[in-house]
């Protein structure tokens, strides 16, 4: 893992948007992993103005996000479809027929599930994925306990999560309890990962996914397994970290 530390989210964010402008302008046929949550909206916000002060485009691009609720439309406002086409895809040149997110609606779950792996494994796989974390530690809806090889499949949601989450939903009441998301598995098949955390709030589950044992207890920590993660944090995300000097000290004198 690479962690890199820099004192404000904003940078982070601008760090991150310039590592993917770069992989779409190395490759415009790019395959994209993206996320949800309040994370990445800065990062997002940072690609909108690449792409409209800088000529990024996300023509060629396929995108796959990481989870949808079971139960909400892709007009529902609290689904990830609509997130999504409000944060970013509605702001951007990207076809909208080659941005996958789960069909929360699905009639038959299990099938959705085989086909969206399917769907990733025909489009070649994902080149970079974009990740926040929960405080419980988990990457897309994959709760602790997840399976550290699990696929695509519908995930139940901790009470932690849906608290965290019912700042979106008019009460706690309205948050689904289940979800269909990317498995660990699915996400440790990606070339490359970003994962983005922001805010004192995040400190220890960083700690305990960069520092502590791999555990499913905290899904993120299988990151650890992947040899292509950057972790981009701010100060306060970084603070409960043993071994900040040194994590500093690397990037400052990268090759
Ligand atoms: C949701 C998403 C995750 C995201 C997490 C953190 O649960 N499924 O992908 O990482 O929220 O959200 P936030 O970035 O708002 O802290």
């Amino acid at each position: 893992m690479e962690v890199i530390i820099l004192p404000t989210k904003e940078e982070c964010a601008y760090l991150g948007a310039g590592i993917i402008a770069n992989l779409i302008r190395d490759n415009p046929k790019c395959v994209l992993g993206l996320a949800t949550g309040s994370t990445p909206v800065p990062v997002y916000n940072e690609l909108i103005r690449l792409h409209k002060e800088n000529n990024l485009s996300f023509a060629e691009v396929t995108t796959f996000n990481l989870d949808e609720y079971i139960g909400l439309s892709a007009d529902h406002p609290c689904s990830y479809r609509y997130f999504m086409q409000e944060q970013l895809f509605n702001e951007v040149d990207v076809d909208l027929n080659a941005t996958h997110v789960p069909n929360g609606l699905a009639d038959d779950v299990q099938s959705e599930c085989e086909s969206y792996e399917e769907l990733i494994t025909k489009s070649g796989g994902i080149d970079l994925q974009i990740l926040g974390i929960g405080s419980d530690g988990h990457i897309g809806f994959n709760e602790p306990c997840s399976s550290l090889s699990s696929r695509t499949r519908m995930k139940t949601l901790t009470g932690e999560t849906i608290e965290d989450n019912s700042r979106f939903f008019d009460s706690v009441d309205d948050v689904p309890r289940h979800c269909i998301t990317m498995g660990v598995g699915t996400i440790l098949d990606t070339r490359s990962v970003l994962l983005f955390a922001f805010g004192e709030g995040k400190a220890d589950v960083i700690s305990q996914s960069v520092e502590g044992p791999i555990t499913s207890m905290v899904p993120a920590s299988a990151l650890q397994l992947h040899q292509r993660v950057k972790v981009i944090i701010d100060d306060a995300a970084a603070s409960k970290l043993s071994n900040i000097d040194y994590y500093k000290e690397v990037y400052a004198n990268r090759p």
